[in-house]
């Protein structure tokens, strides 16, 4: 569009870009490489899933449902958080179904949040968390978090509290460190937010995704904590449904009722045969289905990361999520095309044919993301051992 005679749009409009992340989605397809930036998994949906979305539109389960999702499902997913989360939420008006998790946390983050109020968010954070707050009108407040074994430092966040803050950003699993938050980090937040009387909204959409023994534990299960929690998680992730966009949150039903209500006014309702195809991950697929799926993905994990750190890179092992945020300070010294994050992301497709995510989109100073880049290891294994050759052989190892 002619940019002079275009109409003005409003500055959140202004300021949106396309991501880093699509723009690599773009140039690995150019030349047909393997893309491990964006954190699509491409591993086929159950069938029992998909059977009963197929029965759901013949059966014309077409109209809206409730703006929090229909009955059956909220009570699924009560009882699961209930039993899974030990998440004392104690009737499905606790529970929204939102346009995915994401859905949900727009709706919570403008439940909560607007002009003058202040948020908590860690670092490395999520694209989306801090591009969501920033719409809402409230200023985010930064506290640096680094890989799996960064520890929760109570002080870096105290150090950020003002009388304006009114909620903190939980990620655990974390995208993209792979940090899995401990009971104690956990409770240590929770005394932070009663004593500063502040909401914590928890996104735990990876909390299937766990390696070598590590516990996902919800906020909202400490002692008195779930009257200050907003959980949310959902099914794209665990049950590779990304584009269907299903997610759901959990709190107090006065806030569960007002999110609902945000979601009416956004989007109506998650699409409805959905709903009901959903209601199979809790009925029809077990334990054995976690297991598996967890077995899978560390599979992946080992073969990612032993291959980054084979061709020099420096790997903290993720404990949970599906990403590895790789560090190559080493390698900016001694390698031609690694002086930092973008041209690193650009050396890996260009001589790799591999997308990665620059580092710099994890952090507010892009400083701080300069020697990283994030791989995602959500593929077909063929698919990934095949990525894992193709970065052997452009760098050695
Ligand atoms: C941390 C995190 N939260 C949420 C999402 C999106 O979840 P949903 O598909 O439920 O909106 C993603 C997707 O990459 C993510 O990494």
């Amino acid at each position: 569009m002619d940019r002079a005679a275009s109409p003005s749009l409003a500055a959140r409009a202004d300021d949106l870009q396309q991501s880093d992340i699509r723009s690599v989605t773009r140039r690995v397809e150019e030349v047909d490489g393997i893309n491990l930036g964006q954190g699509v998994c491409d591993l086929p949906t159950p069938e029992p899933i998909k059977a009963r979305a197929h029965q759901a539109i013949r059966d014309d389960a077409s109209i809206y449902s409730h703006y929090a999702g229909i009955e059956p499902l909220r009570r699924a997913i009560l009882e699961k958080e209930q039993a899974h989360n030990e998440v004392p939420a104690t009737s499905p008006e606790d529970v929204v179904v939102g346009v995915g998790s994401t859905g949900v946390f727009v709706s919570a983050a403008f439940t909560l949040l607007e002009d003058g109020d202040e948020v908590v968010l860690f670092e490395p954070f999520y694209g989306y968390h801090r591009n969501i707050l920033e719409l809402t009108g409230a200023t985010i407040r930064y506290v640096p978090l680094g890989g799996p074994d960064a520890t929760f430092d109570r002080s870096a966040m105290e150090a950020v509290l003002t009388d304006d803050t009114k909620a903190v950003v939980v990620n655990t699993p974390a995208n993209p460190s792979g940090k899995v938050w401990t009971r104690e980090e956990l409770s240590t937040l929770a005394g932070l937010l009663h004593a500063h009387d502040l909401v914590a909204i928890t996104d735990e959409i990876y909390e299937y995704m766990l390696y070598d023994g590590a516990e996902h534990v919800s906020l909202a299960s400490l002692p008195g904590a779930y009257e200050r929690t907003i959980t949310l998680s959902g099914f794209s992730k665990a049950y590779n449904v990304t584009g269907w966009r299903l997610g759901y949150g959990v709190a107090p039903a006065p806030i569960a009722e007002k999110i609902g209500l945000m979601n009416d006014l956004l989007y109506i309702c998650a699409p409805r045969p959905l709903q009901h195809a959903a209601l199979a991950a809790f009925e029809d697929l077990d334990d054995d289905y976690v297991a598996q799926l967890q077995a899978d993905y560390a599979e992946r994990r080992e073969l990612l990361c032993e291959t980054l750190e084979a061709i020099g890179f420096d790997v903290p092992w993720p404990d949970g999520a599906y990403y590895v945020l790789a560090h190559f300070g080493d390698l900016a010294g001694t390698q031609a095309g690694f002086a930092d994050d973008a041209a690193a992301c650009d050396t890996l497709i260009e001589d790799a044919h591999i997308g990665s995510v620059t580092g710099r989109s994890f952090y507010h100073d892009p400083a701080d993301g300069q020697h990283e880049l994030r791989l995602c290891f959500a593929k077909e294994l063929p698919v990934l051992r095949r990525a894992c050759e193709q970065l052997r052989a452009a760098f050695g190892g």
